[in-house]
């Protein structure tokens, strides 16, 4: 049978082992003792992004902002980058972007959390300004270590009824804006050993949808470009995942061009039709809080051990996938 002296000794050790530190004053101790002192604690305070410079396309609103944001109450600092520009030249339809008071009052949101926001007023179809916009943001913020590439457009179009610039315009923004936000990111994040890129696929990146043309096609192409990203960036310690949401209430989501898609005139029928999809009943659409939630966590240091995952936030809806 082990002496008193002896199990505190035990103890001792193993404490030292765990965390390459002298433990002091720790006898008298029971195990569980032991064990609570071995793992270094976290202050209840203790932000999960703190010190962390993020990039965040199509910040200036839905589902960019509440990310922005979260990020930014998470301690990140927050560059923001949209077109703040209702059509910005595209063939948008059936609903607009964002404007010039949104995306300022984005900013402000995220300014009055504390940290540092930069407002970058940049086309993610611009390879050439999204590389600046990634260089802007190290030099004024202090280093890049996470991006996320949420600007996007919807098409409400069949692909039969779609015209030239409706699809090349989805193509152009909802892929290559992708591809030209992470490539920017790359080299910045690659000079701080690591770092996290999220990008917006779509549970209509999951499946064939009906009369959005254009748009599940670049949903599809989303995985396959954070798929082959994050095989790629491992080595260099870059994590790239996407979120897939389902219906987000967000004026892409509620505008007259989606009713127009599923042959409906009201959001109550929408919600009514779309409900039937959706085996959680808690609300009849997701918020853009929602996948900030998750957007958080997979750029935390919580989520380093995750890569080349695509996670469905879409209240149940992807359990009907058959993979
Ligand atoms: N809302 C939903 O139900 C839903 C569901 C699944 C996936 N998504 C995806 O989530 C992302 C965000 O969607 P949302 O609902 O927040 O849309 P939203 O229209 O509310 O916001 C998109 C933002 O992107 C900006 N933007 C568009 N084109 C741009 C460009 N070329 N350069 C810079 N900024 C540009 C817009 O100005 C706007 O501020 C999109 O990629 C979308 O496809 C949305």
């Amino acid at each position: 049978m082990r002496t008193q002296a002896s199990r505190r000794a035990l103890i001792k050790n193993a404490a030292m082992t765990a965390t390459g530190v002298v433990i002091g004053a720790i006898s008298p101790l029971r195990s569980h003792e032991a064990v609570a002192q071995q793992t270094p604690l976290q202050p209840a305070t203790s932000k999960l992004l703190a010190g962390k410079v993020a990039l965040v396309t199509g910040a200036a609103r839905g589902i960019g902002r509440a990310i922005a944001i979260d990020f930014a109450r998470n301690g990140a600092n927050v560059a923001l980058l949209d077109l703040g520009d209702p059509t910005g030249g595209m063939a948008i339809s059936g609903y607009r972007l964002s404007n010039e008071r949104e995306f300022d009052e984005a900013v402000a949101a995220v300014q009055a959390l504390g940290v540092k926001a930069l407002k970058l007023k940049v086309d993610v179809r611009n390879y050439t300004a999204m590389k600046e916009a990634a260089e802007l943001t190290a030099r004024e913020l202090g280093g890049l270590d996470i991006a996320v590439a949420s600007a996007g457009i919807a098409i409400w179009t069949t692909i039969e009824g779609s015209n030239e610039q409706q699809w090349k315009d989805a193509i152009d923004v909802n892929i290559n804006g992708v591809f030209n936000t992470i490539q920017a990111a790359i080299p910045h994040m690659k000079a701080r050993q690591g770092g996290r890129i999220i990008t917006l696929s779509s549970i209509g990146g999951r499946q064939g949808v009906v009369g959005n043309g254009a748009y599940p096609t670049t949903k599809w192409a989303v995985i396959g470009l954070t798929k082959s990203a994050a095989i790629e960036l491992g080595s260099s310690n870059i994590t790239v995942n996407a979120i897939a949401p389902g219906p987000v209430n967000t004026p892409l989501y509620r505008s007259q061009g989606q009713l127009r898609s599923m042959g409906l005139k009201t959001f109550e029928e929408q919600d009514k039709v779309v409900g039937e999809f959706l085996p959680l009943k808690i609300k009849t659409a997701l918020d853009p809080e929602d996948i900030a939630d998750t957007a958080t966590f997979l750029a935390s240091d919580r989520a380093k051990t995750i890569s080349g995952e695509v996670i469905d936030v879409a209240l149940g809806y992807n359990a009907s996938y058959t993979a």
